[in-house]
């Protein structure tokens, strides 16, 4: 009995949250869909694809690349054609086209004219997919899209259509087939989640791409906060707290940069590392913890050099422009101020230099 792995790709780039209409349009994955990527292919590490296809389009191709094997393209397991609505947010939808938008709460499988109903999606994406197994051998793995993988599912399972949305698997989600003549109707999904190692954040870290100035000083924050946690007498969680580090900037691209990378996180399924990565810009108080010390470790280091906290603080108060930020500033001062000399009292000895 071979295995089929079905796989949706991971986040577009656009942002978390936003809820956007995408067909044909060839977004490409954001920062947080090639992490995502990466993730799958770390938690399919025990997997063995004698062949990983792919839809042509561009989401698909860099979610399969981390799978290790160039993947064969096919054409037809292209996302559903949505016409009109392609590439356009739903909120626009709604108000370009209120009468057609208001009619899919009952039914669900209306589309605007000009775009392809699931049924014909159904009929190209079942054909295509068999001739995925015969043209190859082993297990494989096929990375497509949300409706292209639900028209597979209704047909496997036999869900009519109109009932088969719950099939849409998230981001990155697997689904698992057997295929033994025929497809067996017995599924197994799960969404990838792998162990968060210092070695997998360096990964996500690289995949994020935030830039290679931003990635140095991620490493070299994340080294000062291991000597710091290590001179601590009581003991910390040295992997979370190198893994949190490795990605503390991840979103440094982004607005809000902390509260982004977080958000990514938790999504990957990564809540603790994502609870210190919150707290790395503006930590206040709390015991001398992992968010703690991270903190810290990143107030000590511009760029990729440890240059302590007074050269550090005062290189960035002539980036505050305005007197809320400098208030923010000072705030944040006098809180690493204070830690130092907390973490400089436990220690007996003056650790943060
Ligand atoms: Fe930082």
């Amino acid at each position: 009995m071979r295995k089929v792995c079905l796989i949706r790709h991971g986040h577009p780039a656009f942002p978390l949250g936003a809820h956007v209409c995408l067909g044909r349009t060839d977004t490409p994955l954001g920062p947080l869909g090639r992490m995502q990527a990466v993730t799958l292919a770390e938690a399919l590490r025990g997997e063995s694809f004698d062949t990983v296809f792919s839809s042509p389009l561009v989401r698909c191709r860099e979610t399969a690349a981390p799978l290790g094997k160039g993947p064969r393209l096919v054409d037809a397991l292209a996302e559903q054609d949505m016409g009109p609505w392609d590439g356009l947010d739903f909120s626009e939808i709604r108000a370009r086209w209120p009468e057609l938008y208001a009619r899919r709460a009952s039914e669900p499988l209306l589309v605007p004219p000009g775009a392809e109903p699931l049924a014909e999606v159904q009929r190209r994406v079942i054909p295509a997919l068999e001739r995925c197994v015969r043209e190859s051998e082993g297990d494989i793995a096929v990375v497509a899209h949300a409706s292209v993988i639900q028209a597979l599912l209704a047909d496997i399972e036999r869900i009519p259509l109109e009932e088969s949305r719950p099939l849409r698997p998230p981001y990155t989600g697997c689904v698992f087939l057997a295929w033994n003549g025929g497809f067996s109707p017995e599924v197994h999904s799960f969404s990838p989640c792998a162990p968060l190692t210092p070695t997998l954040a360096e990964k996500l870290l690289r995949a994020a791409a935030p830039g290679e100035r931003v990635e140095a000083h991620c490493r070299a924050v994340a080294k000062e906060a291991l000597r710091i946690a290590r001179a601590l007498p009581s003991t910390l969680d040295e992997k979370l707290l190198h893994a949190a580090a490795l990605l503390h900037d991840a979103a440094r691209g982004e607005a809000q940069h902390a509260a982004c990378g977080a958000a990514w996180l938790r999504e990957l399924g990564y809540g603790p590392a994502a609870a210190l990565v919150e707290r790395h810009h503006d930590w206040e108080s709390g015991p001398l913890d992992e968010a703690a010390v991270l903190f810290l470790a990143d107030k000590l280091i511009r760029e990729d050099e440890r240059v302590g906290l007074e050269a550090r603080f005062a290189e960035s108060e002539s980036r505050c422009t305005t007197a809320e930020a400098r208030a923010a500033h000072a705030r944040r001062l006098k809180a690493a101020r204070e830690l130092k000399n907390r973490i400089d009292t436990a220690c007996g000895y003056e650790v943060v230099v």
